[in-house]
């Protein structure tokens, strides 16, 4: 039996940064995951380049079924602490758009200077380790694993979300939570595209899988986002797509306006004007691309010259156009998704050190939690404040 004062469960991002930071506090740390890789959702991350951070990260970014919880953690570790860290070790970066930092070169950058920071604090790390069985001790907890049994003073959980099971996810952090006594928040995929069944529909997205739609407004439950969509063969994904996911439920409609940047009554009216006798199917081949030109005019509406629409039929085209809704028949789920929403409930944790208010001892920090950040670098944000939060108290 050995001990440490500190275990964590999860080398992945939040529970790099915690035990780094932990570390150099002088705690004695054991880091421990059953993958025989750390941080392979860092290495995934961003295209292969760790979009690390949001510059314009703030509580608002953050979805949870307890909103004032992220802040105090947020407010004490910002993303202009992280990007410190990124240019204490020199690694390159860069904005990419909207706030979103990421890795001129390689996500692994950002692996490596957390593998760095650990190293630098002492940080214990084995890998390709199972948990087999937690029990709670008069203080602290003791561990059996594939590697042995160990006591601790605190056990850190960061065992992350349910997405991308193939990259080590598990809902080992939901059963532990529960094992302790802790209500679970309904989980749900989330930054995930959306499948389309509806025959028509489907074929539209099928035969423009690949093609995107640049700044397309996309609404649902009172929620939108202004960025791209992307046609995909089983339906729609993009940017705008992923984020509107987060607040999408089964059967929820959404809405895109598919050129938010025109007033489109006025437009098509001066269009009508100017060129009477150009057809509609020309006109939309001047703000989208031709394949999609042509489905929409074939489609959607009947093309003719533009001084044979009454007002009231160039008005449904813009409606057309401007609110397009349709009801998604599923997401893609855990395959693709980049996180999981619900998860721990956040009103059992206490919000200064992520330690348990059910359980002494015991810390939940970054997805495991009820706490999820929207698309552009919020959850590695996350992960990051949530673990340095913890690391101060465990
Ligand atoms: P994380 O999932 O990183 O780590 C959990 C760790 O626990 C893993 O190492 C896992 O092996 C381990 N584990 C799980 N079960 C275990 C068990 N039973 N026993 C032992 N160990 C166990 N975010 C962002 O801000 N910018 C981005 O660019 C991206 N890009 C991105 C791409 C893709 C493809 C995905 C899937 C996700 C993203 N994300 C992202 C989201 C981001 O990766 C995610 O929110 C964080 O990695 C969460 O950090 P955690 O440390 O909480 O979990």
């Amino acid at each position: 039996m050995s001990f440490f004062p500190v275990i964590i469960i999860g080398a992945g991002a939040a529970g790099l940064m915690c035990a780094a930071q932990a570390g150099a506090r002088g705690r004695q740390v054991l880091l421990l995951d059953h993958a025989n890789k750390a941080g392979k959702k860092i290495l995934m991350s961003g295209g292969g380049r760790c979009n690390f951070t949001n510059m314009y990260s703030e509580p608002g970014n953050f979805l949870s079924g307890n909103p004032h919880f992220c802040k105090s953690a947020l407010a004490r570790y910002t993303q202009w602490d992280f990007i410190e860290l990124v240019a204490k070790h020199g690694v390159p970066y860069h904005e990419k758009k909207l706030g979103q930092l990421f890795c001129d070169n390689k996500a692994s950058d950002i692996l490596n200077l957390l593998l760095a920071e650990c190293d630098a604090a002492g940080v214990d790390l084995r890998l390709d380790t199972q948990i087999e069985k937690i029990d709670k001790l008069e203080t602290g907890y003791r561990l059996l694993t594939s590697g042995g049994s160990f006591d601790c003073e605190s056990l850190v959980i960061a065992t992350g979300g349910l997405s991308i099971p193939t990259l080590g996810a598990t809902g080992f952090g939901y059963q532990v939570a529960r094992q302790f006594g802790h209500e679970l928040l309904p989980t749900r995929a989330g930054l995930v595209p959306f499948t389309i069944t509806e025959p028509q529909l489907k074929e539209l997205c099928t035969e423009l899988s690949g093609t995107s739609v640049e700044d397309c407004l996309v609404s649902c439950n009172g929620q939108s986002f202004k960025e791209n969509i992307l046609f995909t063969h089983r339906g729609l994904s993009g940017p705008a797509i992923l984020q509107i996911s987060s607040y999408w439920q089964p059967g929820d409609s959404v809405q895109i306006n598919l050129l938010p940047h025109l007033d489109l009554p006025e437009w098509l009216a001066e269009q009508q004007r100017e060129r009477p006798n150009s057809e509609l199917k020309t006109l939309l081949g001047e703000l989208f691309t031709k394949k999609m030109a042509n489905l929409l005019a074939e489609q959607w509406f009947v093309s003719k010259p533009l001084k044979q629409y009454t007002p009231a039929e160039l008005n449904t085209v813009a409606t057309r156009l401007a609110e397009w809704t349709l009801v998604p028949a599923g997401t893609e789920g855990y395959r693709t998704a980049e996180v999981t929403l619900g998860g721990v409930d956040t009103r059992e944790v206490s919000s200064k050190t992520m330690e348990s208010l059910k359980s002494p001892g015991l810390y939940f920090i970054g997805e495991v939690l009820d706490v999820t950040g929207h698309l552009g670098g919020f959850n590695f944000q996350w992960a990051w404040a949530s673990a340095h939060a913890a690391a101060q108290f465990v």
